[in-house]
């Protein structure tokens, strides 16, 4: 789904909108049984772990049933979602009983005027904070909060964010800005690099790595020595790690890319409205991630500016 009920203004900022006709038209949209039929291909492939993501994902007419049958589906161990949180207090506990594993929710500041300003003027603090109350009155533990920092923008909020959700059981990850999309006027200077946010959250909070991390993590991981709990930091810009991702992601509209940033991916849902079965759908799978070259971040200094992306909200994250 790649509409949204706000509108972050590294994501899909409304001026970039101009009211005109930017979602898909829901045709465009892959129904429940072809994102199915992804998923199930991709489990026949060795994938394990699935996250849903937008947009918005709980604006989807259905979407507790496609959890339900996707959390079916022999093979997925992990079924995960990023949202905005402001609709969990609807869904929270139906998705808990179709089979959602854990949830993300993006939240960048406690402070209401530095939220709405961040959203776009939608959606407020109080909102999130009842979804995310939801979430655990229906039983998701850990929920993992998504913060982008930006400087002078929210950077001055990150502290009392780190206060909220320390002891709450929730995990806090520092997402530097990226230039991903075309439209969210992406600018380094904005970039806090997640050494300074470290340094800065170390001297308050005392904190130290954790030992194990698995392959395939993007957040670096610290946990606090008191025994808080855990604090991430993802690190596209400074520290990238394409070496180490392993992640297909396929757009609303059925579109296959091997990378956040690729500039072209390969589109998969005309080919299966054509007739294209799973045996054939594994084996154009298989040889595109067979295939792939794509380390965006890793080459990011030595391409040339401006190449285009695809936007963020038809990809997700
Ligand atoms: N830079 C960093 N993070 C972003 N997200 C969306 N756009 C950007 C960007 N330009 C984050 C959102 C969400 C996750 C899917 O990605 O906050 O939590
Ligand atoms: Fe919506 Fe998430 Fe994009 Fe914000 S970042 S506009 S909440 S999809």
């Amino acid at each position: 789904m790649d509409r949204c009920n706000l509108r972050c203004t590294y994501c899909m900022p409304e001026e970039s909108l101009n009211g005109k006709g930017v979602f898909l038209p829901s045709h465009h949209l892959l129904s429940d049984g072809e994102i199915e039929l992804m998923v199930r291909v991709f489990t026949s492939l060795g994938v394990h772990k699935v996250r849903l993501t937008g947009g918005e994902p709980l604006l989807r007419p259905g979407f507790v049933e496609l959890v339900d049958r996707i959390s079916s589906i022999e093979g997925i161990t992990d079924l995960a979602l990023t949202t905005n949180a402001v609709l969990l207090p609807r869904y929270a506990e139906a998705l808990k009983k179709a089979g959602l594993g854990r949830i993300t929710v993006s939240l960048d500041s406690l402070d209401e005027a530095v939220f709405r300003e961040m959203a776009g003027g939608r959606g407020s603090v109080s909102e999130v904070l009842d979804g995310i109350e939801a979430a655990e009155q229906a039983g998701f533990d850990n929920v993992k909060i998504n913060t982008v920092v930006q400087r002078n923008i929210n950077d001055h909020t990150v502290p009392d964010l780190v206060e909220h959700f320390r002891n709450s059981g929730h995990t806090i990850r520092l997402i530097e800005f990226m230039d991903v999309g075309n439209v969210n006027h992406w600018d380094r200077q904005l970039v806090v690099p997640s050494a300074d946010l470290l340094k800065n959250i170390h001297d308050r909070w005392p904190l130290r790595p954790v030992a194990k991390q698995p392959l395939g993590e993007t957040a670096r991981r610290y946990a606090f020595t008191d025994g808080a709990g855990e604090i991430g930091f993802i690190s596209s810009i400074t520290e990238p790690f394409c070496g180490d991702c392993s992640r297909a992601r396929i757009t609303a509209d059925g579109t296959f890319y091997s990378c956040l940033f690729s500039a072209r991916g390969t589109e998969l849902r005309d080919r299966i409205r054509g007739g294209l079965d799973a045996k054939e759908l594994t084996a154009v799978i298989r040889d595109l991630w067979e295939k792939r070259g794509d380390r965006y971040s890793e080459l990011r200094n030595e391409l040339p500016r401006a190449q285009p992306h695809v936007e963020m909200y038809r990809m997700g994250g």
